[in-house]
Parts: structure tokens; C-alpha cells; sequence
């Protein structure tokens, strides 16, 4: 696929099939994110793709957490507040997302049932998990995103769907525990990839995006 092209057709899906993504396809769009610049060339990522029954049992761990709404720990909290800007936006994307499903703002027993998607992984047959040395501070973070962003476009051109889940690290204590990785490392994004199942609803939405105008200005 055409780079640009590729760049401009990427969404996030959350409903996949159940087909595995052959091992070599993985390998292939983990190296071309290794690709991404980063500070310096320190490379601070480290990786953890998990399918399988493995998978299977961190969902089931991930999920009865959830449920019991047992106390969270990501390692990077969720904003305690936003702009008016952005906040606005984010109502939007909720909102949107649940008229895309046909749910009503007020149908609890449905959101929760939203929410709960995010520890199955949507269903995916991978879940990628992006962390570093809990030492690194912002600028590995920004490094960290360069490669996220790589391995996005990378799997979309190899037909694979993928979405970004800060919420696949709400229990980052425990998946740490599950993963085996030292507690000092910083568990920074969760991503659920798969082929995306093209019958489903939820795959049909699409996020607005901020025209050129609203956020350039020219200094010529
Ligand atoms: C850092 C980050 C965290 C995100 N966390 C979640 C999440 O927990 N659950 C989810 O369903 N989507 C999550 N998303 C996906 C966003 O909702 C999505 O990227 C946004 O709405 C724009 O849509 P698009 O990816 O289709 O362009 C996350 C995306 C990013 C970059």
C-alpha cells in the first residue's frame, strides 16, 4: 500500500477475527517499528506480544479485576483533568461511539459491558504491550508513541488492525506480575491486534479529525 495512503486509512477496529497473525507477520511489523527515531537512538522500547491461551488467562485475570472494580495502578495515571477543548472532544468521541453501537447514554448495564471489551482485548488473537525502564522519563515516552505509531501503520499494511489501550494498563501491577516483568519497569500502552472482523458495527465508526486550519498556523 501507498504510504500516504496507508497513514490516511488507518483506524482503530475493535472487533476482530479469531484467525492468528502468523508469527513471521509479527516479527516483520515489531522490526519496522524498531525503525522509528527515538532520542539519541536509546531505543527505550521493550515489548511483550502475547497470544494464545496465555493470552486467554491474562483476559480472564484482567477481566475479574475489572469486574470486582478492584483498585487500579497503571503506571501513567489518566489526566485528572483536560482543557475545555479537548474535553470536549473526548465527550464527543464517547458519545459518537455509542450511537455508532445504538447504546443510550443511560444504559449503564451496556457501557460497562463497553468497558469490559477493553480486557478482552475486543476479542483480538494478540495483545501487545509496550514498557521500558521506569527510570526514562518524557522524552522516552515520546519515543515510545513514535513507535506505537510505527507498528500501527506497519500492521495496517500488512492487513492487520490494531487499537491503542491505555485501559489494557489500568492493572499494571498485576500484568507486570502475569508477564514476569520487574516491577520497576513502566508499562505504558496496551495494543490489541487481529484481523478486523468486517461485519461488525463497532468497526464502522470513525473518529473525527481536527482540519489542517484549526491547528497549523504559517509563518512565511
Ligand atoms: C494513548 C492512547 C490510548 C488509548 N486508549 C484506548 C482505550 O483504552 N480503549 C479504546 O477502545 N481505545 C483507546 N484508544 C484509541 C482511541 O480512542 C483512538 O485512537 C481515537 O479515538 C482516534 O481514532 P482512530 O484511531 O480510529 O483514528 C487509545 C489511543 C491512544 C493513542
Amino acid at each position: 500500500m501507498e504510504a500516504l495512503e496507508n497513514i490516511k486509512s488507518r483506524q482503530s477496529y475493535r472487533a476482530f477475527k479469531p484467525d492468528p497473525i502468523p508469527d513471521e507477520i509479527l516479527q516483520e511489523v515489531i522490526e519496522a517499528a524498531g525503525k522509528s527515531p527515538t532520542y539519541m537512538s536509546t531505543q527505550p522500547w521493550e515489548v511483550a506480544v502475547v497470544t494464545g491461551q496465555t493470552k486467554d488467562q491474562l483476559s480472564q485475570k484482567l477481566l475479574e479485576l475489572a469486574k470486582s472494580n478492584a483498585p487500579t495502578s497503571p503506571d501513567i495515571p489518566a489526566p485528572a483533568s483536560w482543557p475545555e477543548e479537548l474535553d470536549k472532544r473526548r465527550h464527543e468521541h464517547g458519545a459518537r461511539r455509542l450511537n455508532t453501537l445504538g447504546i443510550e447514554r443511560g444504559d449503564k448495564e451496556s457501557r460497562e459491558k463497553l468497558r469490559l471489551m477493553n480486557f478482552e482485548f475486543y476479542g483480538a488473537p494478540c495483545a501487545v504491550f509496550l514498557y521500558m525502564d521506569g527510570s526514562l522519563g518524557e522524552w522516552s515516552i515520546f519515543d515510545m508513541g513514535l513507535f506505537t505509531q510505527t507498528l500501527l501503520l506497519a500492521a495496517h499494511a500488512r492487513g492487520i488492525g490494531s487499537v491503542v489501550q491505555a485501559s489494557a494498563t489500568d492493572y499494571a501491577k498485576e500484568t507486570k506480575e502475569f508477564l514476569n516483568l520487574n516491577s520497576d519497569k513502566k508499562l505504558l500502552v496496551g495494543i490489541s491486534m487481529g484481523y478486523p472482523d468486517p461485519d461488525a458495527i463497532v468497526n464502522t465508526y470513525r473518529s473525527l479529525k481536527k482540519k489542517p486550519g484549526e491547528f497549523v498556523t504559517w509563518h512565511t
